[in-house]
């Protein structure tokens, strides 16, 4: 596991939190986050008790007092997807009944989030309908991490903080040297992403164009952009089947590249998508741990994890001093 963020995390005591104390809670989802998270800010997690009644219902009971506190709840809703956002509604709806001064859902991985449009009549828009329910629950603000539509952040009524990994994606891309480096789009929605590795790497882009016909089998159809004889990095959100990722890096070597490597922020990778990535002559995939990874998915040959806990434990502390998060990317 590799955690690098150049800004160190400190309490300034500047200015005061209007909202009582930090509190940090965690559901499921992400435990070792959540631990990286309250080792990162030196604040205890507050155990939510979370168990079961007998017929599989969630419950919560919170032990602490979390009157007048500042509390962030982290859950990201990484698969089982309905599980951890019932856990995390409860979470919140147990917050706001025991009259939490402020309550933050930090949300680093947003599921449902692939669907925050209409492509076909008579389809929902599940992004906004999750984005409904977490303001419902109890949620008075938001810190999230590379939606996949920066558009979903509008979802919400109340105030947001979106943070992007690509600063710590980029600093350690440098350290492999790459050569003749070029960034991959995996299709024109992903542009923006690819452009802030790009940017930061000084390097040029290129963009895949792909055609989906089923959920998990995507046809590559072109790539256009330089990258004959070039380390290909490609810049994506998502792994979920493994499918637009083995299928570019295919094109990719059909075309000419050196060297393919895959930055994503979300490794949700189910099924075979390991196999996938390997059967697809990837040298080396760059995730990092916002959605955790099953050991028996981890391989340390080809997977290299980055943590984002110092970036959302920096985003946290600001959010709780109010002072600005948007210059953590300066
Ligand atoms: C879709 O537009 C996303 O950005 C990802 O490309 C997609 O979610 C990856 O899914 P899969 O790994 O199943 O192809």
């Amino acid at each position: 596991m590799i955690g690098r963020l150049t800004t160190a995390v400190e309490f300034t005591g500047e200015e005061a939190s209007p909202w009582g104390a930090l509190k940090l809670i965690a559901g499921s989802a992400n435990p070792d986050l959540a631990q990286r998270i309250s080792d990162r800010l030196d604040v205890p997690l507050t155990d939510p008790r979370l168990r079961r009644f007998p017929d599989g219902e969630i419950n919560v009971k919170i032990e602490d007092s979390m009157r007048g506190h500042d509390v962030f709840v982290i859950q990201p809703t990484s698969p089982p997807v309905n599980e951890h956002l019932m856990e995390l509604f409860i979470i919140l709806d147990a917050l706001r009944r025991a009259s939490a001064g402020r309550v933050t859902a930090v949300v680093p991985y947003y599921g449902y989030a692939r669907k925050e449009r209409k492509t076909q009549p008579r389809e929902p828009i599940s992004a906004k309908l999750v984005a409904n329910f977490i303001t419902l629950a109890g949620a008075d603000r938001l810190l999230l991490l590379d939606l996949h539509a920066e558009a979903i952040e509008g979802f919400f009524d109340v105030p947001t903080d979106h943070l992007s990994p690509h600063r710590i994606i980029a600093e350690y891309l440098l350290t492999l040297q790459l050569q003749h480096l070029t960034v991959v789009a995996p299709d024109a929605g992903g542009g923006r992403r690819a452009e802030a590795v790009a940017n930061q790497l000084q390097a040029p882009i290129a963009f895949g164009y792909k055609r989906r016909s089923s959920d998990d089998e995507v046809e590559v159809i072109a790539v256009s952009g330089d990258v004959k004889g070039r380390d290909c990095v490609v810049v994506e959100d998502i792994i979920t089947t493994g499918g637009t990722i083995s299928k570019l890096a295919q094109a990719l070597h059909n075309q000419g590249a050196r060297r393919v490597l895959i930055a994503a922020t979300h490794p949700v990778l189910t099924g075979d998508a390991v196999e996938r990535l390997k059967r697809a002559n990837v040298e080396q995939v760059i995730v990092t741990d916002s959605v955790p990874i099953a050991p028996e998915k981890f391989d340390p040959e080809l997977v290299t994890v980055l943590s984002v806990a110092p970036l959302l434990a920096e985003a946290i502390i600001r959010v709780h001093e109010n002072r600005s998060v948007s210059e953590l990317f300066s």
